[in-house]
Parts: C-alpha cells; sequence; structure tokens
C-alpha cells in the first residue's frame, strides 16, 4: 500500500497574502466549500487575530465544512493561539498552526531574541495549543536559512511539548531542489522523536522552485505539503497545488505516496479562485493554463490523434477539463439551476440569494442562449457582490460611441443607499465611465491594470474584467463580468471601489 501525502491548502491564508487578493468571508466560504469538494485535507482558513473580519471568516469555514480538517494559524503568542481556538471552535476537525522564526536574521533583526529564548517560547505555544486539540503543527519560519543543529533541537522539543505536524517552510524561497530534500531526510534521520510527527514542507516561489523544492522534499520523506491553488501567495506565491498533486499521480514510478483528491475539481477550483480574488492564470500554465492541453504544431496533432500518449502525459480531462458543458438555456427552470449550482459546489444560505442569482441567470440565457459552468461561477460572484452591503451599487449605464465624436458615459450609482448620477467624457467608452464614477466618489485612487477576458469561447462570450488600483498604498482588485465589457468594467472598478473603502485593518502574520 501506498503512503499518504497530506494536502494542506493554504490559498485563503498564505494565498490571500498576495497584495490584493483579500477576500470576503462569503468568498472564503466559497472556495472553502470548492477545496473540500476536492478532498483536500486541511484547509488553512486565516490568521484569527489578523482582523475581526479574518476572525468571522475562519469561524465560518469552521462552521460548513465538515470533512476537511480546518486550521488556522496563530504566531507563538498567547493571544494569537486563544483567538485561532475560539474561530475553530465550531469545526469538526480542526488544528492550530504555530510558528516562530529560528533563522539566525530572523531572530536576530525581527525577533530581537536569543535563540534559547526562541526555544522555550516554541514549547510554551505548543503546549498552550494542546490544551485546545490534539492537532497541532509548528513551522520554524525560515527554516530553509536556519542553523540545521538549531533547528534539530527546536523540533525535538517541540515534537516532545506536543506537537503532531512539523512544518519546514522555505519562507524566502531561497533553497534548492537537490539540498532542501536532502535537509528533511537529514531532520527526519537526525530527530531521535521524528516517528511522532508527520513532516510537512512550505516552500515559496521566489526562484520558481517551490514545486520542485516541495516535491523533493516528499521524496525524502516529507509527508504533507502545504500549497496553493494556481500557486497564489505572499510575493512570488507558493507552490501550486495542482501541479504538486498532478505530478505525484502522474510519476507513480517514482513516488511511493500518493494523495486522496479528486483531480477532476481541480479546473473548477482554479477558475473559482482567480475569479474571486482578481488573479488571472496565464495562458501557459501548467495544469490550468488555457493552453495547457492545447496542440498547435501540426505534428503534435497528428500524434496526439493516432495516440493521445505520444504528446499527453496526463488527460485533460482528469484534472477537470472539457467539463464546461453547456449546462443550461432559457427554458431551464429554477431547480436545474440549483442542481448544477450544486454540483459545481455553489449553494446559497439565503433563498432571496438564490432568487436573485436565477433571474440574472434568465437575463444573460436570454442575451446569450448557452450558459456555461464558468458564466455561472462568474454570475455567482456579481450576485453575492450585489446583496452584501457593499455602500456603492451600479443602478445604471449609457454610453455614447460614434466614429469620430468623443465617447460618452451617463452612470448611475446608489452610494451609501442614496442615488447619484453623473455624466462624462472620455478617451473610449471605459474611460469615460470610470471618469463618471470617480466625479462621485472622487476616491483619488490609481488605477494599476485593466485586462479583459472572455469567460467562454465565442463571440456571445461575457466579458471579464480585471481592475487594480492603489488606493494610498493599498492594493486591491476588483473583477466584474457582463455581455457588454464596458458595463463589466464599471462593475469592476466600483467592485475595487468597495473593497478600497472597506477600512478593517488586517495585521500581517509574518511582519509584526
Ligand atoms: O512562509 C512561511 O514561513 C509561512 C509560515 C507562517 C508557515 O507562511
Ligand atoms: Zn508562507
Amino acid at each position: 500500500m501506498q503512503d499518504k501525502l497530506i494536502i494542506f491548502d493554504t490559498t485563503l491564508r498564505d494565498g490571500e497574502q498576495s497584495p490584493g487578493a483579500s477576500m470576503t468571508k462569503d468568498e472564503k466560504i466559497r472556495i472553502a466549500k470548492a477545496l473540500e469538494k476536492m478532498r483536500v485535507d486541511i484547509i488553512e482558513a486565516g490568521f484569527p487575530i489578523a482582523s475581526q473580519g479574518d476572525f468571522e471568516a475562519v469561524k465560518a469555514v469552521a462552521e460548513v465544512i465538515k470533512d476537511s480538517t480546518v486550521c488556522g494559524l496563530a504566531r507563538a503568542l498567547d493571544k494569537d493561539i486563544d483567538r485561532a481556538a475560539e474561530a475553530l471552535k465550531p469545526a469538526n476537525s480542526m488544528r492550530i498552526h504555530t510558528f516562530l522564526a529560528t533563522s539566525p536574521i530572523h531572530m536576530r533583526e525581527k525577533l530581537r531574541m536569543e535563540p534559547d529564548q526562541v526555544l522555550q517560547a516554541a514549547i510554551h505555544a505548543v503546549k498552550r495549543a494542546r490544551n485546545y486539540t490534539d492537532n497541532v503543527e509548528f513551522s520554524p519560519e525560515d527554516a530553509g536559512r536556519s542553523e540545521f543543529d538549531f533547528l534539530c533541537r527546536v523540533i525535538e522539543a517541540v515534537i516532545d511539548a506536543g506537537a503532531t505536524t512539523i512544518n519546514i517552510p522555505d519562507t524566502v524561497g531561497y533553497n534548492l531542489p537537490q539540498f532542501f530534500g536532502e535537509l528533511i531526510g537529514k531532520l527526519i534521520k537526525n530527530i531521535p522523536n521524528s516517528d511522532k510527527a508527520i513532516f510537512s514542507v512550505h516552500c515559496h516561489n521566489d526562484l520558481g522552485l517551490a514545486v520542485g523544492n516541495s516535491l523533493s522534499a516528499v521524496l525524502n520523506g516529507a509527508r504533507q505539503v502545504e500549497c496553493t491553488i494556481n500557486g497564489l501567495g505572499e510575493r512570488a506565491g507558493n507552490a501550486a497545488l495542482e501541479e504538486v498533486v498532478m505530478t505525484v499521480r502522474t510519476r507513480r514510478d517514482v513516488f511511493t505516496c500518493d494523495t486522496e483528491l479528486d483531480t477532476t475539481q481541480i479546473v473548477n477550483c482554479s477558475r473559482l479562485v482567480s475569479t474571486i480574488t482578481g488573479f488571472p492564470v496565464q495562458p501557459n500554465k501548467a495544469i490550468v493554463g488555457a493552453n495547457a492541453f492545447a496542440h498547435e504544431s501540426g505534428i503534435h496533432q497528428d500524434g496526439v490523434l493516432k495516440s493521445r500518449e505520444t504528446y499527453e502525459i496526463m488527460r485533460a480531462q482528469d484534472v477537470g477539463w472539457n467539463t464546461n458543458r453547456m449546462v443550461l438555456g432559457k427554458h431551464s427552470g429554477r431547480n436545474a439551476f440549483r442542481t448544477r449550482l450544486e454540483e459545481l459546489g455553489i449553494t446559497f444560505e439565503k433563498e432571496e440569494d438564490l432568487n436573485a442569482a436565477f433571474s440574472r441567470f434568465k437575463e444573460l440565457a436570454d442575451k446569450k442562449h448557452e450558459v456555461f459552468d464558468d458564466d455561472l461561477q462568474a454570475l455567482v460572484s456579481d450576485t453575492i457582490q450585489d446583496s452584501s452591503d457593499e455602500r456603492i451599487k451600479l443602478v445604471s449605464l449609457k454610453v455614447g460611441i460614434e466614429t469620430g465624436e468623443t465617447p460618452k458615459a451617463e452612470i448611475t450609482l446608489s452610494i451609501d443607499g442614496e442615488e447619484q448620477h453623473a455624466n462624462a467624457e472620455g478617451g473610449g467608452p471605459v474611460d469615460a465611465a470610470f471618469k463618471a464614477i470617480e466625479s462621485m466618489v472622487n476616491s483619488g485612487c490609481n488605477l494599476q491594470l485593466f485586462s479583459v477576458n472572455n469567460i467562454t469561447a465565442g463571440i456571445d462570450s461575457q466579458g471579464e474584467v480585471t481592475v487594480r488600483i492603489d488606493k494610498d498604498g493599498r492594493i486591491v482588485n476588483g473583477l466584474g463580468a457582463d455581455t457588454d465589457i464596458v458595463t463589466a468594467s464599471a462593475k469592476a472598478y466600483i467592485n475595487a471601489l468597495n473593497k478600497a473603502m472597506d477600512h478593517s485593518e488586517r495585521a500581517h502574520p509574518q511582519r509584526l
């Protein structure tokens, strides 16, 4: 029998640390449900001490997730651990993940602590967490640059104190696959009580080696990998879940372990995370990029037609491609609509939200006849945004364009419940629409990115617009979808403004 490789997904925590990727409670719940459907073992839902919002989000995830373990992050401080335990209380199965840096540079410059103080604080934190659960993970932050003997001392002591998972983070993405794998092997061999804990890895992608380092660690005895959907995460991101999982599955000749994931959910999860965070997936991204299974060259196409294995090492349908079928049309009823959403892992808590989504679906089906799964995901995001207590809402938009004339936009917004109206001219209809919105909101933000993608194939596809704005140094992404791309653009801009105006401060786990 093969060993089990535990998949610990941190999209909702480390992934959320990507500038602009912050998620609301409802968005986290949607992603958590999709991860549970994919049979991810552990979902790190957030850092509960970071803000009231993050606390509520972790608690809400703990309430709805039944099959995966829900984890919360905590620094090695009593107040963090107590807060994490409180948020995780409703979970069927919970884990507290506590961490403290062990590298000389972090101890000296960031913590201003002596190694012995770090050792004692780590032991204390694990014991404190054990008061709440017997599922405790400890991470020696920046382990990839820590001194080996000190690392061994800390790990041995925290296992004695009750840590059941030891996670070795390459926090700054500095390590190389061969040496990182050897490090894991040596830790397991040299630490006398290493058999009492699962060894895990958490690799960052600063040199593009996060997946390589993680897999090398697995070959040397790690049995948990921390990863994120689409490789989202702090700076250059974390190891991409889909790449780790599919490598282990595809190279069974090399790996002696496997995951229990339902890989057919991968593309759906990737799409959902991209839609919610506004981080597009590059077309040549492994596994989930639009071109990952596309063969352009005639020689390749010929080979694949004769025998798929000539150029393909995985089947597209095994990771969830080709399941994006035409689901519903304008004659489909409410029940069919609800059932398809449930199959996609989407459920509404309130019946009125389902009704609102259904009437949007009817409008969309009238315009575009064939409604695909990706359309439904975008439609649900839109409905949730609209029914939430966002301060700015789009009421109506009218644009005028004519060859040789200056484009104009006329917009009505509801701002804090009051309708306001404005006209503006611009270099193009989108520019005019944004100027009209700004004339009412006066946000003073800078537009950093504007991109339009089609959600599905075909000229009648909905356009999905991503905008990234910088408001007083805070980066936020906004997303909007519509069959009309000017409307999609206005929705995306308003979505970003709403996020930027949410002033709730959140702490960053590694910068305190
Ligand atoms: O990168 C890192 O070191 C982390 C820890 C909190 C595990 O994210
Ligand atoms: Zn990290």
